[in-house]
């Protein structure tokens, strides 16, 4: 019984270590070496002249892109994402994204624009200074 127990529990864990193992190389073959650097020293190594920061990626990759291209529905969606990952202590990040993708609906584009300017004068000095290297989205 002694000697059948941890053979039993060599054999279970066997399969669990080997999809382990194999899910961890795959999931690092997936990361760039420019994204794994810039998790590593995010703090102080994103921004300019350096890896863009998350939430300016995604600004440029999804608003400035969809308000360039005037794609209101992918920019409704987009706004409404980012209402819902206001950071603690934003207050008013998420009232300024929903009334963007409300201009949004109706195809508003100063509407919308008010919105972009709205949170980045209340907000983006502030997430810069605490929060830019955290990914929100
Ligand atoms: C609820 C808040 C919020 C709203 C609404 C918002 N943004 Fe932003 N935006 C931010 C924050 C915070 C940053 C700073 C991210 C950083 O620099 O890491 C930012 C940064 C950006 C950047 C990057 C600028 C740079 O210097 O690289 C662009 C472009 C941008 N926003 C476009 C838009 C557009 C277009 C809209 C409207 C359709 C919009 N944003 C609406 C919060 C917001």
């Amino acid at each position: 019984m002694a000697e059948r127990v941890p053979l039993r529990f060599a054999l279970l864990l066997s399969p669990l270590l080997f999809g382990g193992c194999s899910r961890d190389a795959s999931a690092g073959s997936e990361a760039t070496p420019a994204q794994s650097s810039a998790a590593a020293s995010a703090e102080v190594s994103c921004g300019t002249g350096k890896a863009e920061c998350p939430t300016q990626r995604w600004m440029k990759a999804n608003l400035q892109a969809h308000m360039r291209s005037k794609d209101y529905t992918r920019l409704e969606a987009a706004l409404k994402q980012l209402a819902e990952v206001e950071p603690k202590g934003f207050d008013g990040w998420a009232e300024s994204a929903r009334a963007g993708a409300e201009a949004a609906s109706r195809a508003d584009e100063s509407g919308v624009s008010k919105s972009c300017e709205g949170c980045h004068k209340q907000h983006r000095d502030t997430f810069r200074r605490t929060l830019r290297s955290q990914p929100l989205l």
